[in-house]
């Protein structure tokens, strides 16, 4: 791999076995996307949807690498009871967040925009989101869950029906993934 993605996937590991909640890993990817390049390889756009790149995972906890082409958005989803942190490592990241009760529409609460090295925090109890690069740009985001899963709920932004989404990879440790499924 790349010796600074190396260390931040070591530093991880050793922050999650030290403690489950992992109170550390906001400021481990904070640095690392502030400071360090080595994930550009990892990482490749396509013109039609975003693309998920597989770094690490195991049992504790993934760590990807997702590229947003312009235009390109999340659906709005849950996160499976886990926790998920995001740090922006190029352009802009925007966030919307949004609350659910089952038979009706989700509704915006909020809305945030990350520049790089900024990193956000969100699981179940906070709220649904949508994650986006800034409109008309292209950015780059690094995401941690813990523990990881493979498949998460879609909110219909309209009528709140909830579909299951499988998620994929388009590369797995630098090795193209030949067609990826997922949220997008
Ligand atoms: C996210 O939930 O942080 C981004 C969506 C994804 O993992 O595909």
């Amino acid at each position: 791999m790349s010796a600074a993605l190396d260390r931040l996937v070591d530093d991880l590991q050793r922050e999650f076995q030290r403690d489950a909640r992992a109170p550390g890993a906001s400021a481990l990817l904070s640095s690392y996307a502030r400071a360090h390049e080595d994930w550009r390889p990892f990482g490749f756009y396509d013109a039609q949807r975003y693309t998920r790149h597989q770094i690490a995972r195991n049992a504790d906890f993934e760590l990807l690498v997702l590229c947003w082409g312009i235009g390109q958005a999340s659906p709005i989803h849950n996160h499976e009871g886990q926790n998920c942190w995001m740090a922006v490592l190029d352009g802009e990241i925007d966030e919307l967040q949004y609350r659910w009760t089952s038979g009706s529409a989700p509704v915006l609460t909020r809305e945030m925009r990350f520049p790089r090295g900024e990193v956000a925090f969100i699981r179940d109890e906070i709220g649904l989101h949508v994650v986006r690069s800034r409109p008309g740009t292209l950015a780059a985001s690094l995401h941690v869950y813990a523990k990881p899963y493979d498949a998460c709920n879609v909110y219909c932004e309209r009528t709140g029906d909830v579909t299951r989404k499988s998620l994929g990879y388009d590369s797995i440790r630098g090795k193209r993934v030949a067609a990826a499924a997922g949220t997008r």
